[in-house]
């Protein structure tokens, strides 16, 4: 993925202290562990490299806000958004154990201090299963921002190749909503994320989906608004910007005055960056 690599632990905190010097908003951290097994069982141990990362950032920038993704494609070896177990017969994603181990996930994320977590497998119950962990850890204060209306998207594949989080059979049809389906159905996804305890919610990918970032906003005013600027999205302009076929800069704030345009309060953006420079 063109200017992104994964960081070590201390290239992270250098990472966050230059974040922070820019004024930007907060990061958001992906783990990428040594060793992935069938349960991902490195995305919630207490000493995993999210948990390193997280502690890490928090010490570096104490008052940057630090928010972990929470899933489990990173982590397992079949690179699937949850356990997956052979009950069925069909190799399927097992949603309610899925449930259990996101709910160990997020405690170890906030022991280790995340200012917020943010789930983005889109597994059925998520919100309220984590919402009832952290409450019953007293971790009430920590908010949940939600990929509530999540597509099963093709510009989801540079990240994928830079998270080496590609699943290795099937695809993730099962979990993360169809392009084509209705826009209807990504209301009745975000109702149901706020009514099980989402704080903020989001929207992803961002340009394909604007005719969503607007319905969402206007239906749920008041409630936050993110979206995720993905890494097709962004990688397809630095192709073209590559080959001088157009402007990097000017297609980026456009792109992103257009995100925001649409509703969205909070942009989740590979040029984060770039923008406070630009802007600066
Ligand atoms: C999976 C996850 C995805 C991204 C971040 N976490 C999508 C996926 O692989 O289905 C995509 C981010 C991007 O493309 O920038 N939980
Ligand atoms: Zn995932």
């Amino acid at each position: 993925m063109p200017g992104h690599a994964q960081l070590s632990v201390d290239l992270l905190k250098e990472e966050v202290r230059e974040v922070a010097k820019l004024g930007l908003g907060g990061v958001i951290l992906f783990g990428i562990p040594d060793e992935k097994d069938q349960v991902g069982s490195g995305s919630y141990c207490a000493d995993g490299i999210i948990q390193q990362g997280v502690r890490a950032a928090k010490e570096a920038a104490p008052d940057l806000l630090v928010v972990t993704d929470v899933c489990f494609c990173e982590y397992t070896s079949h690179g699937h958004c949850g356990i997956v177990n052979d009950k069925t017969g069909r190799s399927d994603v097992d949603n309610d154990e899925t449930l259990e181990l996101l709910q160990k996930q997020v405690i170890s994320h906030a022991n280790a201090g995340a200012d917020m977590v943010a789930p983005s497998g889109m597994m059925d119950g998520m919100i309220g299963a984590i919402r009832t962990a952290l409450d019953g850890e007293g971790f009430n204060h920590l908010p949940i921002m939600s990929y509530a209306a999540k597509y099963s998207s093709a510009y989801y594949g540079p990240f994928r190749e830079a998270a080496e989080s590609t699943p290795q059979f099937g695809d993730r049809r099962a979990y993360q909503m169809d392009p084509a389906a209705a826009a209807g159905q990504a209301i009745r996804e975000v109702e149901l994320d706020l009514a099980e305890g989402a704080d903020i919610i989001m929207v992803k990918p961002a340009l394909a989906y604007l005719d969503i970032i607007r319905l969402v906003s206007e239906r749920f005013p008041g409630v936050p608004l993110a979206a995720y600027n993905v890494s097709g999205e962004f990688s397809m302009v630095k192709a073209a910007a590559e080959k001088s076929w157009i402007d990097e800069q000017a297609v980026a704030l456009e792109s992103l005055t257009s995100i925001t345009r649409a509703g969205a309060s909070i942009v989740l953006t590979y040029w984060a960056k770039d923008v406070a420079r630009w802007l600066s």
